[in-house]
Parts: C-alpha cells; sequence; structure tokens
C-alpha cells in the first residue's frame, strides 16, 4: 500500500509513512513498509500500517488525562474527501491538529539498550546523566531517564545533553517536554508490564497548539519504542525485539551487509513478522482486535 498507488500525492513520506498537508491539519497515513538496519525491505508487511496506527490510537486514548495530544480522528468517514474515498486508507490513517513542532526527539530510557548501551560503555552516562558503574546490559534503570536527540534532517540523530536541549528550545520548553515524557513514559510502561511486554525505551515527539503542550506524531509503536517480550527478558545480554526478531534473525543469517538493496524476505518470515504485530496489539489493547477493517488478518 502506498498512497501514489491510490493516486494521492503526499506533502512528504518517511521511511513508513505518508503525511499529508492539509492547512492547520495534518493526515498521517502509515504504511506497510517496515525498516531494518535503517533500510526500507522491499517487502511489506500486510497490515502492519493499521495494527501501529490502531495502537497509537488507544495510547492517545489511554493517556489523555495525562497530556493533550493532536489526535482528531482515525475514522475513514470523517476525512475530508478525496481521502474518505479509498478504503485502502482504513484504519491507517490519523487525521490530526498541525502544531508548533518542538524540534528534538524526546526519548525516555527505563533499560539499557542500542544507542544507550553503546554511550554508557564508553563514557559511563547517557546524555550527559551519569549511571551507576557497573550496569549490565538491558538492565533497568531506574528511575527511567530523559534523553533527548536532535531532530537530523539527513542522516543520524544525535543524543544531546540537557544544556544543548535548553540551547536549543529553552529552557521553559525543556522543563515541560522533558516531565511530560517520564510521566507518559512511566504510565506507559507499567501498563505495557503488566501485559507481558517490557517497554524498554520510546522516542516522543512535542508540539503546541494554542500554547498547549500537545503529543504528537504516532506513539508507544514498536516503530518507535524498543518493545521486548516478558517472558523472554534477561539482564545482560541484548533482547530480541517484539517485532523484528524473525526479519533481523533472518537477515542476520543471510549475510547480507545492511546496505541496499536488501534481499527479499521469505514468505514465512513475512507472516511470522505480521504475526508479531498482532500479538503486539493483542496484549496491549485486545478489544482494538475487535474493530480491524476487513482484510487484516487477525
Ligand atoms: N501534529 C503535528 N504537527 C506538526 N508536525 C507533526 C505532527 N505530527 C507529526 N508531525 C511530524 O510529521 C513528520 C512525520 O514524518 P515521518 O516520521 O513519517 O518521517 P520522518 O520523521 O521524516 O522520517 P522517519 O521515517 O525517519 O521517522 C515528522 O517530522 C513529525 O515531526
Ligand atoms: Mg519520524
Amino acid at each position: 500500500m502506498s498512497t501514489r498507488d491510490l493516486g494521492l500525492k503526499p506533502s512528504s513520506s518517511g521511511k513508513v509513512r505518508d503525511l499529508f498537508d492539509l492547512g492547520d491539519r495534518l493526515l498521517i497515513v502509515a504504511t506497510d513498509r517496515i525498516s531494518a538496519y535503517d533500510v526500507i525491505l522491499d517487502d511489506p508487511i500486510p497490515g502492519k500500517g493499521v495494527l501501529l496506527t490502531q495502537m497509537s490510537r488507544e495510547w492517545f486514548r489511554l493517556l489523555a488525562d495525562v497530556v493533550d495530544n493532536h489526535l482528531l480522528s482515525t475514522d475513514l468517514a470523517e476525512l475530508p474527501a478525496p481521502f474518505c474515498d479509498h478504503d485502502a486508507l482504513a484504519g491507517r490513517s490519523m487525521l490530526v491538529r498541525k502544531a508548533q513542532r518542538v524540534d528534538a526527539e524526546c526519548i525516555v530510557r527505563g533499560y539499557i539498550a542500542g544507542s544507550g548501551w553503546r554511550d554508557y560503555q564508553r563514557n559511563g552516562s547517557i546524555c550527559g546523566i551519569r549511571l551507576p558503574a557497573g550496569m549490565r546490559e538491558s538492565q533497568k534503570i531506574d528511575p527511567p531517564i530523559f534523553t533527548p536527540s536532535t531532530k537530523a534532517e539527513s542522516g543520524h540523530d544525535e543524543n544531546i545533553d540537557r544544556a544543548a536541549l535548553v540551547e536549543l528550545v529553552g529552557v521553559g520548553v525543556a522543563d515541560q517536554v522533558e516531565r511530560a515524557s517520564l510521566e507518559v513514559y512511566t504510565r506507559a510502561a507499567d501498563f505495557a508490564r503488566q501485559r507481558g511486554i517490557v517497554l524498554a525505551d520510546t522516542k516522543f515527539e512535542f508540539g503546541f497548539i494554542e500554547g498547549r503542550l500537545t503529543l504528537i506524531d504516532e506513539v508507544l509503536s514498536p516503530d518507535s519504542s524498543r518493545f521486548w517480550p516478558a517472558e523472554s527478558y534477561e539482564v545482560g545480554r541484548s533482547q530480541h525485539a517484539f517485532d523484528k526478531q524473525f526479519v533481523r534473525d533472518w537477515l542476520d543469517e543471510s549475510g547480507w551487509d545492511h546496505t541496499p538493496p536488501p534481499p527479499k524476505l521469505p514468505a514465512a518470515v513475512v507472516e511470522r513478522t505480521q504475526q508479531r504485530y498482532v500479538e503486539a496489539l493483542r496484549r496491549l489493547f485486545p478489544q482494538a482486535l475487535e474493530t480491524l477493517p476487513a482484510g487484516v488478518a487477525r
């Protein structure tokens, strides 16, 4: 599913989402594209965009008492023309209020992994926050820490410390996004943990709408977060990503060097990966599986 195949022209396209600028609103369409090692694979995962859009919607609903969010609707019938006429957009489209974006990625880490683990091994700290000596990979960070990064236009985002964030957005906004990020993460991580998912870390984006701090973009999906299956969590080693385990395992075995073009995924890997997205939604928000558009396997 690409919106271009429907004859629509997105204002911009990210790795997995197509964006339409509607003036004071945006339409964010999640496709079924999947990336691994920062490369978009040629094979889509059927239904992925729908499953992740439903997950985001449920999180926005659950967290609405913690922070305002940009979501207006995920109902096809409530989208403006011509979008409402395309059944292919059902379930995967978010109509949102456009915000004045805060130009930083607001990352919270409750477990030490990925670039955080690499920074810690090198410096004993992440984003200028010193952590206890002797921590092991995937260990819980208690309390969770706020580790912002730049939003690079191209290339990789860069972890920054508190002073660099203040320089970027001002001290008042820095305080606001830090407080909100930690609060939302803590609420979401507790919720997920009770449902068999360790929310190791996550990235939020914020903006301002009519002067109010507002959570924007997608939230708390496996594309913006590290989800680990709680039953196999173990300190002292890297964890399998809940969603991409089969893809990564297979790619690693294929000997691919992480530069395009990626190899073609076998149908069995696509299918098992699709089932992981279903499983993530089933664990967190089982009721959302009942209302998926026709054609999305569950
Ligand atoms: N309510 C909003 N108001 C303004 N901008 C928003 C809002 N919601 C999301 N955005 C922005 O829309 C863009 C969504 O793009 P998307 O994440 O698909 O691509 P990207 O960030 O350019 O690339 P990547 O695929 O690496 O994430 C982001 O730049 C995000 O900051
Ligand atoms: Mg993005």
